[in-house]
């Protein structure tokens, strides 16, 4: 990396920070008790587009995303790319990753500790320039967050790797494929690993694999690209090892963000009320479907991307386990949670991925909540009403949830911490003002 380009990047990263800052002191305003009524469109997933700009390493060409959401995510992962090479432009609902002049093969801690989804560049540097340094994102609010899966899955193909003054170091000479167990199906894991293994020398199977449709969709990315893959969605992936020559290019559409749309599905249970959900595939939502029908919520899908959902604003309490997909998304615990304060009975939560994504309980009993936690459970007796109060968020998905308790709650809401926020939700004050909210950035 030339000292100059540094500078650039140095300069890019400081006005990414000064935004950042001004989101800081940033709060969202609800007066809550309005049903939502009217139609929303959500955006493309987070969790796929930014694993696929990773993925636009791989090759010595451009490749084009498209439906791809406006949040500060997307462009610090630009950042993480242009320090390495790449150029990308992003406009409206696109980017444009040039790989061609990629060089550099080193992501700097200054990047990855503000995005930990970096982290996945590891397996497509390592593939196409056989090493690679990237930064330990270190530390998270919701969980440990460990690389172990992801370091063992590429020493099995044949990595050197090593961790050391908070890199992580990775060498080799070739990969070669192998049959790779993973002890959990970690998204992030089987995402290095399959994208080390598309130019690893012969047949790599990944076993106990993510399903996530964002993983099916990365792999999709990557068959387009010219990559060997089978599998992905399924218990058991298999790349076959390509040439560098044999990738390409492409145009590629991100698929629909499903915690986005199950997050705007969760709202109007707690406001009441009927919305059309459209470019949402309801085939990646059916954990929550079959929890919205128990609760007392109406659910239909209409066309392949579009859902409705209407509510009275009275839930009946519900039990939920957080699993790997296709069980019920941790991501979705926090705003399901909101629904369950003001809803009839006592819920129970168990929270299985992360040790530690409770940091919205604190900021719901403030609005009145009754939530008690033991270990990884989260014991929710509903209660008549919230009522409004000044909250914080801890991390994106509690932002979510402490908009929906806003939202459902009698008087104002202030909710501060949107740098969380606006990571993953696109538009989110404006989507539900256009529902009927009565809500605003301030
Ligand atoms: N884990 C390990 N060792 C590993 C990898 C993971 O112990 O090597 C553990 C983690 O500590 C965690 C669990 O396994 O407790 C799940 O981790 P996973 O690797 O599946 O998660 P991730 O890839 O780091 C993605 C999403 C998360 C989402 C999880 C689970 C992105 C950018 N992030 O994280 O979304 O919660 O999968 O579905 O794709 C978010 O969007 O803010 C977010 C946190």
């Amino acid at each position: 990396m030339s000292t100059e380009a540094t500078g650039l990047d140095q300069q890019a990263l400081k006005s990414q920070n000064d935004a950042a800052q001004a989101v800081v002191e940033q709060k969202i305003i609800i007066r809550g008790g309005k049903p939502l009524r009217g139609t929303v469109r959500v955006g493309g997933a987070k969790n796929a587009v930014l694993k696929m700009m990773a993925g636009a390493l791989l090759t010595k060409d451009v490749s084009i995303l498209r439906n791809v959401p406006n949040l500060t995510d997307v462009y610090m992962m630009a950042e993480v790319i242009r320090y390495l090479g790449a150029k990308v432009e992003i406009t409206e609902g696109q980017v444009v990753i040039d790989a061609r002049d990629v060089r550099d093969t080193e992501a700097p801690y200054e990047l990855v500790s503000q995005l930990r989804a970096s982290i996945v560049v590891l397996g497509p540097l390592l593939s196409r320039f056989r090493k690679a340094k990237v930064s330990l994102p270190g530390g998270c609010a919701i969980g440990e967050r460990r690389i172990d899966l992801h370091e063992r899955g590429l020493k099995m193909l044949g990595a050197e790797v090593k961790i050391e003054h908070g890199y992580v170091y990775a060498n080799t000479e070739k990969l070669v494929g192998t049959r790779i167990h993973l002890d959990r199906p970690s998204n992030g894991a089987t995402e290095n690993i399959m994208m080390a293994a598309v130019l690893a020398e012969g047949q790599t199977i990944i076993e106990n694999a993510a399903q996530d449709p964002e993983i099916v969709n990365l792999a999709d990315f990557l068959i387009a690209m010219g990559a060997k893959i089978q599998g992905a969605g399924s218990y058991s992936i298999t790349i076959d090892g390509v040439s560098q020559d044999e990738l390409h290019g492409v145009t590629f559409d991100t698929i629909p963000d499903r915690l986005e749309a199950g997050t705007f599905i969760l709202a109007v249970l707690a406001t009441g009320g009927e919305i059309v959900v459209e470019g949402a595939n309801p085939h990646h939502l059916y954990s929550l479907m079959s929890k919205v029908s128990e609760m007392g919520g109406e659910i239909s899908m209409y066309a392949p991307d579009t859902m409705k959902i209407r509510s009275d604003g009275l839930n009946k309490g519900t039990d939920i386990t957080t699993l790997p997909y296709p069980g019920f998304p941790t991501d979705l615990q926090a705003p399901l949670m909101a629904v369950l304060t003001i809803a009839e009975g006592t819920s129970i939560l168990s929270e299985t991925i992360y040790e530690n994504r409770y940091g919205h309980v604190p900021e719901l009993r403030r609005m009145g909540a009754d939530v008690a936690l033991t270990g990884n459970a989260a014991v929710v007796k509903g209660v008549p009403r919230l009522t409004g109060a000044e909250v914080k968020a801890t991390d994106l998905r509690a932002a979510g949830a402490l908009i929906i308790a806003g939202l459902a709650a009698e008087g104002i809401t202030e909710v501060s911490g949107l740098v969380h926020l606006d990571r993953g939700y696109e538009h989110l004050e404006s989507k539900l003002r256009n529902l009927g909210a009565d809500i605003w950035r301030r």
